[in-house]
C-alpha cells in the first residue's frame, strides 16, 4: 500500500472506530445495577470494588478475569478448574441473586477433585458487604447480561 493510501486507510478505520463508540454510547443508556428488587448506587458499587480487591481478586482476578485468564473455563494440568472469571467473559451472570449470595456466604459447591476450593465468607463479610461485592461484579457485565440475570432472579423468586 502507498503512503497516501495507508494514511487514508488509517483515517477510515479511525473514523469507523470513533463512530462505533458514539453509536454504542448513544444507543441504550446503561441499565442500573440491582440486587433483588433494589437499585444499587455507585457509592455502594465502589465500596464493593474495594471489598472485592481485598477478598476476591487474589483468585478471581483484579478485574474479574479469573484465576487462569488465558484458559479461564478449562481445567489446569492437575485436572481442576480455577476460580472462574466474573467479568462478561464468564458465566457468573447466569446465576440468580439468591444463588450468587449463597455462594459467597457459604462457599463453593464444586467437587474438590474437579475444582479449586471457593472459601465461605459468611464469617468475614456482612450480608450488606456481600451485596456490595456482587453489585461491583454486576457492573463488569454488559447491559444484556444484566437484563438476563435480572430476569433469572425474578423467575427464581416466582418459582
Ligand atoms: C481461594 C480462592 C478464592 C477466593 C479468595 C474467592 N473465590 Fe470465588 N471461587 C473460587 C473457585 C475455585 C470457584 C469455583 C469452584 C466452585 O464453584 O466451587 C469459585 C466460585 C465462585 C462463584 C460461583 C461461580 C460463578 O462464576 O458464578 C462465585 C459467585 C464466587 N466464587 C464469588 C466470589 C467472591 C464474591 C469472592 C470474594 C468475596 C470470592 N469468590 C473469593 C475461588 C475463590
Amino acid at each position: 500500500m502507498s503512503d497516501a493510501k495507508l494514511t487514508k486507510f488509517r483515517l477510515f478505520t479511525l473514523t469507523l472506530f470513533v463512530l462505533t463508540g458514539v453509536v454504542a454510547a448513544c444507543s441504550g443508556a446503561s441499565i442500573p445495577v440491582t440486587f433483588e428488587d433494589r437499585v444499587i448506587d455507585s457509592a455502594r458499587i465502589e465500596q464493593g470494588q474495594q471489598l472485592y480487591a481485598q477478598y476476591c481478586a487474589a483468585c478471581h482476578g483484579v478485574n474479574g478475569e479469573g484465576q487462569f485468564p488465558n484458559t479461564p473455563l478449562e481445567p489446569d494440568p492437575t485436572g481442576r478448574y480455577g476460580a472462574p472469571p466474573h467479568n462478561e467473559s464468564g458465566h457468573t451472570w447466569h446465576h440468580d441473586d439468591a444463588l450468587l449470595f449463597r455462594y459467597v456466604r457459604e462457599g463453593g459447591m464444586g467437587d474438590p477433585s474437579a475444582f479449586y476450593p471457593m472459601p465461605a465468607f459468611g464469617e468475614q463479610l456482612s450480608d450488606e458487604q456481600i451485596v456490595s461485592i456482587l453489585a461491583y461484579i454486576k457492573s463488569l457485565w454488559t447491559n444484556d447480561q444484566r437484563v438476563y440475570q435480572q430476569q433469572r432472579t425474578e423467575a427464581a423468586n416466582e418459582g
